[in-house]
């Protein structure tokens, strides 16, 4: 059988799961492949460092440039994280004629629409499956099985480590510092991961999903951007009371007037399957206009479940070998020729519902100078729960549910709210969203 040389550029969580998942599946990938894939050389910084996996068949460097310079190695696999040095490396390999898989979504946000034109021009395949939901194949559901829809919206869970602390802390109450290193000992987070808790690592993944989605170039500064770190375990019981969970989700919609990108924490009926995606799971809700809503559901992070996303594009890529990539998928899965950089929406004229929870002075009137304000808005209220204090003159909570509002709208309805004399601290806002 023919042997298809791989080096990795990185051996950490996703590549040394990768050497393991290729190994212990070696006989099925040449079965379906035609070929022995075989990792032949690996670079990572420390090679004193113990590995997740067996390095004994491996040439093991600390000089990437050994891996892409290697004759006999045709698909380079990126795992390494990072813009630089893995951008140059990519480049350096693509203009060699050699494929490329990554798991780099950082990179893909950032550099994409460069990186996937030099890979055009070489006639290699850039391959980046890894680099959304962990092992959920939504790179391949976008574009091959939903390629006959227009999409309408899509919506997703996209973070695991955001999800295992939102999880961990509505379960058992643990404090987000724990989680989060909990999460980092597991090898789920980022190596930075104030891009797991800020949303930063979302917000990478929802500009490739929204490019897949409505045939765009990538707009990473276009997507709006708010993390978990200001979710508290009280807003997760008043939501929890109103029949809501609280996820960290990344939407795009198609809008008349534009589209919208968004990642923030988000209220759902917890009677929707999304909302009862926990720990380092993922979902990604799609709405074609065919098919109507599918849902996409797996492990969003870790060294195997990722490494099956990897190793899924080195498959794709074997099959491809020997022809010409003219008829390969495109790398958006619109022609390249197609994408239209259609309008983008701010944040402002985005339009949902919303939970407040207002700090007030548990006084008479309160609840009415709050309503009259919304009302003077424009806005109307949906559920409403108002928190007893303990003793008559403390400081209490008002919480409430809107009806979908202009998000100016409510940003100048929040200043006035603030400005009330029983007002005694800062609102919180986080959007609803009933996923329908
Ligand atoms: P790790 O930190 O576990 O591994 C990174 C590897 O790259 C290590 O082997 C490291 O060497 C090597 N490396 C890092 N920087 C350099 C450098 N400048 N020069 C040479 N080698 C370098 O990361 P992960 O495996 O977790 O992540 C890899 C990529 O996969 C990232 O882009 C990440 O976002 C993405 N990803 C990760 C997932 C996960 O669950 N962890 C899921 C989906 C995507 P050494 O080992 O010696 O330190
Ligand atoms: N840090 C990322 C996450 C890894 O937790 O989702 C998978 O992309």
């Amino acid at each position: 059988m023919n042997v298809v040389k791989v080096g990795l550029l990185g051996l950490g969580t996703v590549g040394g799961g990768t050497v393991n998942v290729l190994t212990k599946n070696s006989s099925d990938i040449s079965r379906r492949t035609g070929y022995q894939v075989v990792v032949s050389k690996a670079s990572a910084r420390d090679l004193s460092r113990l590995r997740i996996c067996d390095t004994d068949d491996i040439q093991l460097t600390t000089n990437p440039e050994d891996v892409i310079n290697d004759p006999e190695i045709q698909i380079v696999v990126e795992l390494m994280g990072g813009e630089e040095p893995a951008k140059s490396l990519i480049l350096a390999a693509l203009a060699q004629g050699k494929h490329v898989v990554t798991a780099n979504k950082a990179l893909i946000a950032n550099h994409g629409n460069e990186l996937f034109a030099v890979a055009a021009k070489h006639n290699v395949t850039l391959a980046y499956e890894a680099a959304i939901a962990g092992g959920i194949p939504i790179v391949k559901a976008m574009r091959e099985g939903l390629t006959a829809n227009g999409i309408d919206w899509l919506a997703g869970i996209i973070n695991g480590t955001g999800n295992f602390i939102l999880t961990e802390m509505r379960d058992k109450g643990s404090a987000f510092a724990d989680v989060l290193k909990e999460a980092q000992e597991l090898g789920y987070a980022e190596a930075d991961p104030e891009y797991d808790v800020e949303g930063i690592d979302a917000a990478h993944k929802l500009c490739i999903l929204a490019s897949l989605a409505f045939g765009m170039p990538l707009n990473l500064e276009r997507v709006y951007t708010e993390g978990i770190s200001k979710v508290t375990p009280l807003d997760v019981t008043y939501a929890e009371e109103l029949g809501y969970r609280i996820k960290h989700l990344g939407i795009a919609r198609r809008r008349n007037e534009g589209i919208e990108m968004r990642v923030h924490p988000t209220l759902i009926p917890e009677k929707r399957l999304i909302a009862n995606v926990d720990g380092v799971m993922n979902a990604v809700v799609v709405k074609g206009n065919a098919v109507g809503s599918t849902l996409y559901y797996g492990a969003g992070a870790g060294a195997e479940a990722t490494a099956s996303a990897v190793i899924a594009d080195i498959v794709d890529i074997c099959r491809q070998l020997g022809n010409t990539s003219s008829n390969a998928v495109p790398a958006l899965g619109f022609l390249d020729t197609e994408l239209k950089d259609l309008p983008i929406l701010s944040i402002e004229d985005v339009e949902t519902a919303f939970y407040l929870r207002v700090p007030v002075e548990d006084k008479p009137g309160v609840m009415a100078a709050i309503t009259s304000v919304l009302a003077n808005n424009g806005i109307s209220i949906e559920a409403v729960l108002q928190k007893e204090s303990e003793h008559h003159g403390e400081n209490t909570q008002v919480i409430l549910l809107t009806n979908c509002v202009v998000e100016k709208s409510m940003v100048s309805a929040l200043k006035e709210i603030e400005l009330l004399d029983s007002t005694t601290g800062a609102a919180t806002r986080i959007r609803v969203e009933s996923l329908q």
